[in-house]
């Protein structure tokens, strides 16, 4: 069998001294409208500093957060830390490919580097559609006359077919930047491996329609799901608790995901729950303590659950210690905020404990390794993956990927 990379040109095929319009996934926790450095900016600074080292102009582009959520916000802030990681500085251009974007663009110098505008801020960007048909927007055709050719470093958001991603593949010579390389290698490799023990998987985090999916597609190689985050409310209200909506109609964490959702999650409870491990305790904040109910004894959800409980938490260790493989997608609580790290901590701990082949997904989740002490060397892989690399686990095409094979 021929090596996964043997699919597509990498970085070592690119010729010198080219115009390089690179896609890194810099989508990342945003705080009182700043970005968080996490392992993102990390890990592509290493494809960044490697193709302006060689002397490239490197022109960047990546997305931040969804249309209408808090999170869709400019990608200033995101160009000073990638900065600080690359050891070069990366200037920023408000825009993507208007006059302003064009000038900074032909102004560069061998080895500088521009960071461009939010993609999704670009009209063309959104919705999926067919690599051709993004490959006909205004936004790739004529970007795409300013650069010799298109790197697609962005593993993490390779399986969703916009613009930025797909689109430049058709129209210039492409590239597989190191972090594509990387994950596309190692997450290639679970999907092949066969498990003897038990296999479990840790979901949560706010994006509980991927996660929903992910678990209706994994059902026949996953043996228990234990549940936090978002979606591991939907599934108690779905199994009769008063839990699982939004207190705050400003808020759209629960409800619309519940209304796109609740049939699935009924019949999955219902055909094979016990695959389906649910938390039996949450925590919330008191008088700005961490305060802990249990499930049975919620009779009106009159506040936010951050956390799993300390003993739902404890549980799910325990399968971890048990299993023979465990992947995490998704935190199982608000875990940047020390109070509410119980569920998250308590099982990456386990998992790093054991010796059980492990991966953690989630480019938030992951970030909770660093940020309590545990070393990434613990963990057979660390993803900065949410959704692809799930799909690559579950063996569905990511479209970035498929756009760089065709090359
Ligand atoms: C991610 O953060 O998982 C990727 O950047 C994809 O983001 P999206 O789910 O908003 O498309």
């Amino acid at each position: 069998m021929s090596t996964p990379t043997a699919t597509f040109k990498t970085l070592d095929d690119l010729e010198s001294d080219q115009r390089v319009l690179v896609r890194l996934d810099l989508n990342s926790p945003i705080e009182d409208g700043e970005p968080q450095d996490n392992r993102r900016f990390e890990r592509h600074a290493e494809t960044v500093r490697e193709l302006a080292d060689a002397g490239h102009r490197v022109v960047l582009l990546a997305h931040q957060g969804r249309p209408g959520r808090d999170d869709f916000v400019s990608l200033a802030g995101h160009a000073d830390i990638l900065a600080s990681h690359v050891g070069r500085d990366v200037g920023f251009v408000a825009d993507t490919y208007g006059d302003d974007a064009i000038d900074a663009i032909e102004a560069l110098e061998p080895g500088e580097i521009l960071l461009l505008e939010n993609t999704r801020m670009c009209d063309d960007e959104l919705p999926e559609e067919d690599p051709e048909v993004k490959a006909e927007t205004e936004f790739v055709q004529s970007l795409a006359l300013h650069f010799d050719a298109y790197v697609n470093d962005a593993y993490s958001a390779a399986h969703r077919s916009h613009a930025s991603l797909v689109g430049f593949p058709q129209v210039l010579p492409a590239y597989a930047g190191r972090v594509m390389q990387t994950e596309y290698e190692a997450n290639t490799a679970i999907a092949e491996k066969e498990f003897d023990g038990q296999v479990t998987m840790a979901v949560g985090g706010t994006k509980a329609t991927d996660v929903i999916d992910v678990m209706n597609n994994l059902g026949d190689k996953v043996d228990d799901f234990l549940l936090g985050g978002i979606a591991g409310e939907l599934f108690l209200r779905a199994a009769g608790h008063p839990v699982g909506f939004d207190l705050d109609p400003e808020q759209d964490l629960y409800d619309t995901q519940w209304e796109q959702n609740h049939e699935l999650v009924e019949e999955m409870l219902a055909e094979r729950g016990e695959q389906i491990t649910l938390a039996t305790d949450l925590a919330y904040e008191a008088e700005g303590e961490r305060a802990e109910v249990d499930v049975d004894e919620i009779e009106e959800k009159d506040v936010s659950f951050l956390d799993v409980g300390t003993d739902t938490a404890e549980g799910y260790a325990d399968v971890v210690r048990d299993s023979e493989a465990v992947f995490v997608k998704g935190a199982l609580g608000v875990f940047e905020d020390e109070r509410f790290s119980v569920g998250t901590v308590t099982v990456l701990e386990a998992i790093a404990e054991t010796d059980c082949f492990s991966v953690v997904g989630g480019g938030d989740t992951s970030r909770a390794i660093g940020m309590y002490g545990m070393d990434e060397a613990d963990f057979d892989h660390v993803s900065i993956a949410g959704g692809a690399y799930i799909r690559a686990l579950t063996g569905q095409p990511l479209a970035g990927v498929e756009a760089l094979k065709e090359q």
